[in-house]
């Protein structure tokens, strides 16, 4: 199934006068002399094509797998997680306590209080005691959709809080919940990223697209865990619990599930499912995510990314966004920018005005690696998604490029490749190397063809995204893909 995730491990050098790229695909051995740096690039284009013999239809976990179900009773906390804050010596806990409810649109279903279960987590660098307290804050969220038929989903609690005063490249233990009411979880530990620095990274980072919720995924999920990384992003397209009707039927297919329906449903069980399947992993190692479009969900009053924004705490006012959907954070000499591709990105938006400044803020004498992360990817020679996000890259590329982004990291397109560097659809040493890893295992199918195959050349009025925004790819027949000018490898 193509390289579901990719490790990366950086060796900082400077170039352009900021820093260059060294990775290695898991599977390489890390630190030996036959990984080659971006610098003796360009290289010549490799395509390794799917191997259809593998688990190419992923089935998703069904309701009744043990790794989906409750396991917990009452109001203790289940679904923990851990992500970061901007700088080391802080970071997020988030969980879930009760049980979520659905029923017809027609019946009420009175949401469970957010102040009946406190949000405290006790911290500390020993196990016991756990000196430290954080205090939180929690909501409901609900996903409504008022049509005859239909299932309105109202969460369990969600808990969110955020751990200070910490030690950098530490491991701390920590537990969550309401003890008042004896609902305390066990205990778990996560380490702190390292002190932001040319000289100190974490010691590796694991990149995923469009996860989903199958088999495959329990395939990455388990892989990631054997490579016990330190750190975690998923670059959108979470659970696709958009690909289900809320009375719990799926499908394989976005467009064929919904023929009849007056609102594109969703399955919102999906996501306590998806909760409960990482917690393993991501209670223990920080999870960074960035919205997809299978984040929409949308629901009655036009609300959009309910689920995604509720469920998950980002670092949004500590890196001065305010937005769930675009923010930034350190890990060791490594600066990441998340960005929103479902919301305004022009010139005059929000967000691109909180780019110029978080960009200019960055001091590469102390983050040397400037990491770009969003959803579509601006270069794909794939047939699916080809040239969707270009609105986006005409607005944001110049202002990436002008601060020397090392690395982008997207998904969407159901693959894995990288690009040589490449800025304005021309080779260029100081352009950033863009990888594609949404071969996360979902239950979609892979993205098998290229564009620049004989007759695959897909036509301009289909790429464009209804949520993305505009048709922006002009020049469409100047730059039909082609894998021989800029990609460095495909799979
Ligand atoms: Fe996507």
């Amino acid at each position: 199934m193509g390289l579901f995730n990719f490790i990366l491990q950086v060796v900082a050098v400077l170039i352009c006068s900021y820093s260059f790229v060294s990775f290695a695909v898991h599977g390489y051995k890390i630190g030996s002399n036959d990984i080659p740096s971006t610098l003796d690039g360009p290289f010549a284009p490799h395509t390794a094509p799917f191997d259809v013999s593998l688990r190419g239809n992923a089935v998703d976990l069904p309701d009744t797998d043990p790794r989906v179900r409750r396991r917990v009773k009452g109001f203790q906390p289940e679904q923990i997680s851990v992500s970061l804050s901007t700088t080391y010596d802080s970071v997020w806990i988030s969980w879930i306590t009760g049980e979520f409810q659905i029923s017809n649109h027609d019946k009420n279903i009175t949401p469970l209080d957010p102040k009946s279960v406190a949000s405290v987590v006790r911290y500390g660098t020993s196990r016991n005691p756990l000196n430290h307290e954080a205090k939180g804050y929690s909501l409901v969220y609900n996903q409504l959709y008022p049509f005859e038929g239909l299932q309105n989903y109202t969460s369990g609690i969600i808990h969110h809080a955020r751990l200070t005063g910490l030690k950098p490249d530490k491991l701390y233990y920590y537990r969550c919940g309401d003890l008042s009411i004896g609902a305390l979880s066990g205990v778990y530990s996560f380490k702190t990223m390292p002190v932001s620095s040319p000289n100190s990274y974490p010691k590796r980072i694991a990149v995923m697209g469009d996860l989903g919720l199958t088999y495959n995924t329990s395939t990455t999920i388990n892989h990631v865990i054997s490579n016990d990384p330190q750190l975690a992003l998923l670059v959108g397209d979470v659970t696709y619990a958009n690909l289900y009707l809320t009375n719990g039927t799926g499908s394989d297919c976005y467009s064929c599930v919904y023929p009849d329906s007056p609102i594109h449903e969703t399955y919102q069980p999906r996501w306590d499912y998806w909760g409960r399947f990482m917690q393993p992993l991501v209670s223990k190692v920080p999870l960074m995510v960035v919205e997809g479009n299978h984040e929409i969900e949308k629901q009655v009053e036009n609300q959009t990314f309910v689920a995604y924004s509720s469920r998950f705490a980002f670092p949004a006012k500590e890196s001065g966004s305010s937005s769930t959907f675009y923010y930034s954070f350190n890990a060791g000499g490594i600066h990441f920018v998340m960005l929103g591709a479902y919301i305004a990105y022009h010139k005059s938006s929000d967000q691109y005005k909180w780019l110029e400044r978080d960009l200019a803020n960055v001091d590469r004498s102390i983050t040397p690696w400037l990491v770009a992360v969003w959803h579509p990817p601006w270069y794909s020679s794939y047939n699916a998604h080809y040239r969707e996000a270009e609105c986006m890259m005409v607005a944001m590329e110049e202002l990436l490029y002008s601060y020397a982004v090392d690395i982008v990291f997207n998904g969407h397109v159901h693959a894995y490749e990288r690009s040589n560097r490449v800025y304005n659809y021309t080779l260029d040493p100081c352009g950033p190397v863009h990888i594609v890893v949404g071969d996360g295992g979902n239950r979609e199918k892979m993205a098998v063809v290229h564009a620049d195959e004989p007759g695959n050349c897909p036509d301009p009025t289909t790429t464009p995204d209804q949520h993305i925004g505009g048709f922006c790819a002009f020049n469409f027949h100047d730059w039909p893909s082609s894998r021989s000018v800029l990609l460095g490898q495909t799979a």
